[in-house]
């Protein structure tokens, strides 16, 4: 079976074929990071005109890479969620098009769902686990077992991935600024600064709002950010939150009795989340996933292998797919 998948729920134009729920025939992203750059965020406006100026190319970027004619695909999988509507709905009407063109079934995908699945490609998957998001837009534990997830705990406020961004734009880094923390935090003195675990009524909440608001004030008291200070304080940052991260999804884990913990989102693509967290699980017996790199960041290869899930599982879409910015997992 062929499936086209298609994401476009926020930055990133993308369109993927796989083959079967395993082998990728191809993986084509566009993204508008460069357009958003100098504003340091994505501005929903412009993302969602530049899917719309590129969704016909990377579709037939992903048909030819795939060597694939339109006429050999089976179903269409696209995102309906969350993301920003203007985005969203470029890729749904795309993909309402071609289902009703071809005559083919369409599947909508909860993007989110689909990050955690991106670590199956190529692999069997556990039937009971953890996720654990951790993306620009979302973060939150999941107890994933007979083919739903059930949420334990969320943030309250930032997602982790935001509370990047908006550090580094702070420290005048530029953006998306968690893989330029990540980097500069490789050089850094992570003890030099500390900060206070935020405390939830549910254990596995998360904040990430106070360690920002905590890095403002310390470059405020300053009369100049130097590039040590940049440095000390990236290294720090991610010290905290990567053992907040960690605490909580094994604590999750041994609360579940879960032998894996999942993790998916542009935040996994972390080389000191994959680094604690992989050593701290061993101690446990618990396996943890991460996805490849290229499929940590938004793509639309993990859509279609959520799609495939879901179409196996009876799920049809119709016409009247559309989009839903605030999708729940389920
Ligand atoms: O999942 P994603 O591509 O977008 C959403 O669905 O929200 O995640 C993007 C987020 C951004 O906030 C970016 O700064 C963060 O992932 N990110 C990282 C790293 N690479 C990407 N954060 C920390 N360390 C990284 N290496
Ligand atoms: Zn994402």
């Amino acid at each position: 079976m062929l499936t086209l998948g298609i994401e476009t729920s926020c930055d990133e134009t993308a369109c993927a074929v796989l083959d079967g729920s395993d082998k990728i025939r191809s993986n084509v992203i566009s993204s508008s990071l460069f357009r958003h750059r100098p504003f340091g965020g994505v501005v929903p406006e412009i993302a969602s005109r530049h899917c719309l100026e590129q969704i016909d190319f990377v579709f037939q970027e992903a048909l030819s890479q795939g060597r694939i004619k339109p006429g050999d695909l089976d179903l269409v999988a696209v995102t309906q969620g969350p993301g920003l509507i203007g985005s969203l709905l470029v890729g749904i009407v795309f993909a309402k098009t071609f289902s009703y063109q071809m005559g083919i079934p369409l599947v909508g995908v909860n993007h989110l769902e689909a990050h955690l699945v991106a670590n199956f490609i190529g692999s069997r998957k556990p039937s009971r686990f953890i996720g654990l998001l951790v993306s620009g837009g979302h973060t939150g534990l999941y107890l994933c077992e007979k083919g739903g997830c059930a949420l334990l705990g969320e943030t309250v406020d930032d997602a982790v991935g935001e509370a990047y961004d908006k550090t580094a734009k702070m420290m005048g880094l530029g953006y998306p600024g968690g893989p330029i923390m990540d980097r500069l935090a490789a050089e850094g003195n992570s003890k030099k600064y500390s900060f206070t675990k935020p405390k939830q009524k549910n254990r596995f909440a998360f904040s990430f709002s106070g360690i920002k608001t905590a890095v403002l004030y310390r470059i405020r008291d300053r009369k100049r950010v130097t590039q040590a200070f940049r440095r000390d304080m990236a290294a720090s940052f991610q010290r905290a939150v990567v053992s907040w991260l960690v605490d909580k999804a094994l604590d999750a884990a041994r609360a579940k009795q879960a032998k894996h913990i999942v993790v998916g989102g542009g935040v996994s693509a972390n080389s000191e989340l994959r680094r604690v967290l992989n050593s701290e699980a061993a101690k446990h017996g618990i396996r943890v996933w991460f996805p490849t790199f290229e499929l940590t960041m938004d793509n639309a290869a993990m859509i279609a292998r959520r799609g495939v899930d879901l179409y196996k599982q009876g799920k049809r879409d119709t016409l009247t797919l559309t989009g839903d910015p605030n999708f729940k997992v389920t």
